[in-house]
């Protein structure tokens, strides 16, 4: 049967077919590492927690059908998930990735250079003109996060798929800004989807998680050969803790969204603020393309204040929304992308992409909205 996304959310797991012990109506915690063999050459259908977990199980099942995959591996943090993905590159590969991209992708990028001769050309992603002229004899691969972090590029995930064929690319798209609640970028013809399951998956701010989700059998199997090999596999308290926030990932999005676009609107008129960046908006240059291949615009907003008095006087004041380094969670968070998220990226180039001293990011959460502005409100005056 197939189900909308906000049953998926919670009956994805299959639990209206499955028999947990003693009818549990949730996947219980199977907080073990090994399993008893029933008889030589037998399996209960788990053996050792590293290679297979019931409620990893149950939780890779909910985010594989969430992302309409074909296989899931949760890992323990969305590094480590694109780092798995990655590991689908030969050494010497060449990738042709968004400019705009997490801090942190970017240090494993150059983590990767060092180890495995692995080359990035980073070029902005929504221009498909440039994304053509990286390519080069090398390039296996197109890496894209949209929309961007932080300046919120979208990119056309269908045009990406053209050039992807065109050149016999593997597409890998971070879908941690929208989740699959928004966007489906195996729909649109990514091979690989990669999450930091840490934000709107969870939910909560209470736990860190990962997810590599492919669009086929063979990917998965390269992919789990190399995770059970390795072995960043999510612990099972936090598999749970992950699959309790997703039930309720629907109606915080829906939330959250409908806070962000009341505040992207109201910063826009404040007179402190130069640029709101929040896709939502219908200025904003990536609206047409997110409205034809998202059901959402999500809850990032970026905004440049005046000077950089003013965005520190901001981050200082902020009482109901907290300055701190993360998104996607029920709490409003203010980060400061170019020390924090950016703070590895090399100034020129931060400076170039417009992480500057006036640049802030707002993850919108699901306190009323109203509270939220007023917040803002006094934080601005000081
Ligand atoms: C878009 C994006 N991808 C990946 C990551 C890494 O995820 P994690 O912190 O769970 O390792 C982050 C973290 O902020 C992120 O914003």
């Amino acid at each position: 049967m197939s189900l909308a996304i906000e049953t998926a959310c919670i009956h994805g797991n299959g639990q209206l077919e499955k028999d947990h012990p003693y009818r549990s109506i949730i996947t219980p915690i199977f907080q073990v590492a090994t399993f008893a063999h029933p008889g030589i050459g037998r399996s209960s259908g788990y053996d050792y927690s590293r290679v297979g977990n019931p409620t990893r199980h149950d939780l890779e099942q909910v985010v594989n059908e969430l992302e309409h995959g074909r296989g899931c591996l949760a890992t323990t943090n969305g590094m480590s998930a694109i780092w798995l993905a990655l590991e689908l590159l030969p050494p010497g590969a060449h990738i042709v990735a968004s400019e705009d991209l997490y801090g942190g992708s970017v240090r494993l990028f150059d983590l990767l250079k060092e180890n495995r001769d692995i080359d990035v050309s980073y070029v902005n992603t929504s221009h498909e003109d440039e994304v053509r002229t990286a390519i080069g004899e090398d390039t296996k691969a197109l890496y894209i996060e949209t929309p961007s972090n932080p300046m919120m590029e979208v990119t056309d995930l269908a045009e990406m798929r053209k050039i992807a064929d065109e050149h016999g690319l593997l597409l890998i798209v971070d879908n941690t800004f929208l989740s699959p609640y928004f966007q489906n970028p195996i729909d649109l013809g990514a091979d690989v989807v990669v999450h930091s399951g840490t934000k709107y998956l969870e939910g909560h701010n209470d736990t860190l998680a990962g997810f590599v989700i492919t669009r086929n059998e063979e990917l998965y199997e390269r992919l789990e050969f190399i995770y059970k090999t390795v072995g960043p596999c999510l612990a099972p308290f936090d598999c749970f803790l992950v699959l309790r926030g997703i039930k309720t990932l629907a109606i915080r999005l829906e939330k959250q969204q409908e806070n962000a676009q009341k505040i992207a609107r109201w910063l826009k008129s404040h007179p402190s603020v130069t640029d709101v960046y929040y896709v939502g908006l219908e200025d904003h240059p990536g609206y047409e393309v997110s409205k034809k291949q998202a059901r959402g615009f999500g809850a990032m907003i970026s905004f440049r204040t005046v000077d950089r008095q003013t965005a520190e006087k901001v981050l200082e004041k902020i009482k109901i929304i907290t300055f701190a380094e993360s998104l996607g969670g029920v709490e409003s968070l203010m980060t400061y992308p170019m020390i924090q998220t950016h703070g590895y990226i090399d100034t020129k180039v931060r400076e170039k992409l417009g992480i500057t001293d006036t640049l802030l990011r707002l993850s919108v959460g699901i306190e009323n909205a109203e509270d939220l502005i007023a917040d803002l409100e006094q934080a601005f005056i000081g």
